[in-house]
């Protein structure tokens, strides 16, 4: 199973490095936006602080400037992945990006149909957008792990990378589901170390220790 942490912050990569919890960063073009440094130099900063892969979006519409842009980016850094948008052109440019042997998938997709032409392209990863089916009055989960099952019953290689994933309910639903992977903002990530059980529990036992030595000035 992979962790990702959905980002463009440098800072935010490092933090959740420390805590050994991510096994990547997947970005979009808001985010790499809301970075105020150009495109590349946020791909290789990031690609500078994880051993994982760095997802890249590409901003042309267009198969050949997809394409121009995927070679580019796959430039950037010793593990970045290029993410195509689902439309025709962007089908077209994934099936000549894997012909060159770059990592490439299928991003901003919403049904299972979306998902299998991706997989007959041999994408390397799908990302399916749970939170916006979820807005828009479908069943995220349900796009997912339908997504999950028929690559499983056709043996496709493709990760399904779930994406749009925001609140503790629908990550705890992906992971009793095994997803392949999910990618999550930093909020939704540290949201999960916590429990308010744990808060308190931490607290009684602070409580009880009240005052005495710290264990290793107590011989
Ligand atoms: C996927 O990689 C996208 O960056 C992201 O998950 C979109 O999430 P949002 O729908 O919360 O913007």
């Amino acid at each position: 199973m992979q962790l990702y942490i959905d980002t463009a912050s440098e800072s935010d990569v490092r933090e959740f490095a420390t805590y050994g919890i991510i096994d990547g960063v997947t970005t979009n073009p808001s985010l790499v936006a809301s970075e105020g440094i150009s495109y590349r130099e946020t791909i290789e900063r990031l690609s500078a602080v994880t051993d994982g892969p760095v997802f890249a979006q590409v901003i042309s519409s267009d198969a050949d400037s997809m394409v121009t842009e995927g070679r580019a980016y796959d430039g950037w850094g010793e593990n970045v992945v290029i993410k195509i948008p689902a439309t025709p052109a962007g089908y077209e440019a994934l099936t000549r990006l894997r012909a060159d042997g770059i990592q490439a998938g299928i991003t901003v997709l919403f049904s299972i149909p979306q998902a299998i032409l991706a997989a007959k392209n041999d994408a390397t990863f799908v990302a399916p957008y749970v939170g916006r089916l979820d807005d828009a009055g479908e069943n995220g989960l349900e796009v997912v792990t339908g997504i999950q099952e028929a690559f499983d019953t056709y043996g496709f290689e493709t990760e399904v990378l779930a994406a749009s994933v925001r609140t503790r309910t629908q990550t705890t639903s992906l992971y009793r589901a095994g997803v392949d992977a999910i990618t999550l903002p930093p909020a939704t990530l540290a949201d999960q170390f916590t429990h308010h059980k744990t808060d308190e529990g931490l607290e009684g036992f602070e409580a009880d220790w009240g005052d005495r030595a710290n264990p290793l000035e107590d011989n």
